[in-house]
């Protein structure tokens, strides 16, 4: 049969493509670009040395940004309170198209490097029996004749060597990354225990604050539906306007003034603890400017509805469930409540934070003259006494109850 194998280029999914041409497999190469920091072309001349049958590289990059950065930053996405799912929104994104050249290739087998201890099994996997019922799926690292023979790296840098996959010259930083446009994350390794620190040097998207320059950058940033649809430097007046172009220069801003780090302990869904430490610097600014203007322009019920949904939202993302009827009918909603979300933010960027400087909008519902302390407005002081007493009603009789009211 045929396997489409999404390859990384790295050691492992090399050593995979060659185990399974050893099980006597076709091997499709699926490399998807999502925005990390690799030689494509490098990595296509390596897949076919390796006896790929067909490499296929696709730049995912625009569709990364609309499709799944564009709806999380929509919902706020963040998981544990703190994770913005770097990782999670990209494996639907990476796994749609790989089912996408599976079937237009007439293979039965999708193949993966991720192990049976993760998330990211369950992310790829879901979304291919989603769109590929038919579908049957390789996971090396849950068969034990593969896992049995390659028990660390030394074994794989063996088999590489008998095989003539090209072993990397430089060291491997003793820790797990996986890099996309949205971030890197960092885990295992020398990290597994939760209470060492991050070397100064893992970081690869953001600086230091500690280094960070000491003047900060000012941006503007102006949405539309929820979303980004320019970004503007003030002080050095330079724009983006398109998807890819806004995300890439707010990492890029992010990253120079060190925003968007965590070390954090989180739950995956096969129910272990693992420890991460993760870098999101363009996401990080927009959730700080889109959680300003939703404030500004959507009502104070709708937003507490959505809240909710945004948290929902997260768990299915972190869970793999991107291509669930709930989710989709979580991102619908979403997408609804974000109709009026337009306007512009101002922030400045500076010493790993972001400080919002000010907002304006043609969807405010924000009344200057109603929420005045000068103007009267449409609006009737006397009112207040009665709402309070009414609300104090049954505050009154939950401490009657429990004996500490004041006329007991
Ligand atoms: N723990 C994070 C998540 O589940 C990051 C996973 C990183 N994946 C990787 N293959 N290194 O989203
Ligand atoms: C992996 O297991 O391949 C990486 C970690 C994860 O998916 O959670």
């Amino acid at each position: 049969g045929t396997v489409v194998l999404a390859y990384s280029g790295g050691l492992d999914t090399s050593c995979i493509l060659v185990w399974l041409k050893e099980q006597g497999y076709d091997v499709i190469a699926y490399l998807a670009n999502i925005g990390q920091d690799e030689d494509f072309e490098a990595a296509r001349k390596k897949a076919e040395s390796l006896g790929a049958k067909k490499v296929f590289i696709e730049d995912l990059r625009s569709q990364f940004v609309e499709n799944f950065i564009w709806p999380a930053v929509q919902a706020n996405a963040v998981y544990e309170d703190r994770y913005l799912m770097g990782t999670a929104v990209a494996r639907p994104c990476i796994a749609r198209r790989q089912v996408e050249i599976a079937r237009r290739e007439g293979a039965q087998f999708v193949s993966h490097g991720a192990t049976g201890k993760g998330n990211d099994q369950i992310r790829f996997e879901l979304t291919c029996y989603a769109l590929y019922p038919e579908v049957m799926i390789i996971a090396p690292w849950r068969i034990p004749e593969f896992y049995n023979r390659f028990r660390g790296r030394t074994d794989l840098m063996e088999y590489a060597q008998k095989h003539g996959i090209p072993v990397p010259v430089t060291p491997q930083a003793p820790w797990s990354m996986d890099a996309n446009l949205m971030h890197i994350s960092y885990e295992s390794g020398i990290l597994e225990n939760p209470k060492s620190h991050a070397p100064a040097d893992l970081y690869l998207m953001t600086k230091n604050p500690e280094d960070s320059p000491n003047e900060p950058d000012v941006l503007e940033i102006a949405f539309k539906n929820g979303v980004p649809v320019r970004v503007t430097n003030v002080k050095e007046n330079k724009s983006e306007d398109t998807p890819l172009d806004i995300f890439s220069y707010l990492n890029e801003i992010g990253g120079k003034h060190g925003v968007g780090r965590i070390d954090i302990v989180e739950n995956r869904f096969i129910g272990m603890k693992s420890r991460g430490i993760y870098e999101t610097p363009g996401g990080t600014v927009l959730l700080n400017a889109h959680l300003d203007i939703e404030t500004f322009t959507m009502d104070k019920e709708v937003r507490r509805i959505k809240q909710g949904l945004g948290i929902r939202f997260s768990e299915l993302v972190y869970n793999g469930f991107w291509d669930s009827p709930e989710c989709d009918f979580v991102r619908h909603c979403i997408a609804k409540s974000q109709e009026n979300v337009e306007g512009k933010v101002q922030l400045s960027v500076f010493k790993g934070q972001v400080y919002i400087l000010g907002r304006e909008s043609p969807k405010s519902l924000y009344n200057e003259e109603l929420v005045s302390m000068d103007v009267q407005g449409n609006y009737d002081p006397c009112d207040a006494s009665g709402f309070i007493r009414i609300n104090a009603v049954r505050l009154r009789e939950h401490h009657r109850l429990q004996g500490f009211s004041g006329t007991k």
